[in-house]
């Protein structure tokens, strides 16, 4: 079996695995990172939302062999220096979450949204959380709690994955 290297979360890492092997499944059984979850496995749901190079993915749908030399970003890479990434206090300041299953994949497409747009509008947050679903129906909260999260995003600095810092 052929062997990729991605950078994952800051830390390269080699994965054994068949081509065709979807990203979700390297991360999660290879690389033992669980906090991307498995939704509907057709780029439908956003469960799987991961950064490559910056950018949100599904990553159900990407075959390892397509990237790698990648640098991946997963929920567990969001934090910095044992600091929370500002998305994730916020959503549990706000109790964002009901059953918590799709929100791993929310938090994602919500940070690369702060990093595009440190301020967006609700028509910005609807554009880019469209393809994230939730059965739980946390909608509501989820567009109040980026609204949060962009009050104290330091837009200075939004230059990488760690940079959102919440403003003393
Ligand atoms: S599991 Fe990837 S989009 Fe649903
Ligand atoms: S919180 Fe349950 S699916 Fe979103």
């Amino acid at each position: 079996m052929p062997t990729y290297t991605l950078d994952i979360n800051g830390k390269r890492t080699e994965i054994e695995a068949a081509a065709e092997m979807p990203l979700l499944w390297a991360l999660r059984d290879k690389a033992g990172l669980t906090g991307t979850k498995y939704g509907c496995g057709i780029g439908q749901c956003g469960a799987c939302t991961v950064h490559i190079d910056g950018a949100p993915v599904r990553s159900c749908l990407l075959p390892i062999s397509a990237v790698d030399g990648s640098s991946i970003t997963t929920i567990e890479g969001l934090a910095s220096n044992e600091q929370l990434h500002v998305l994730q206090q916020v959503w549990i300041d706000q109790d964002v979450a009901q059953c918590g299953y799709c929100q791993a994949g929310q938090i994602m497409s919500a940070a690369a949204l702060l990093k595009q747009k440190p301020k967006p509008t609700d028509q910005d947050i609807d554009n880019a959380m469209s393809g994230n679903y939730c059965r739980c129906g946390t909608y509501i909260r989820i567009r109040k709690a980026i609204h949060t999260a962009a009050s104290f995003y330091n837009a200075s600095t939004a230059t990488g994955e760690k940079d959102a810092e919440v403003q003393a």
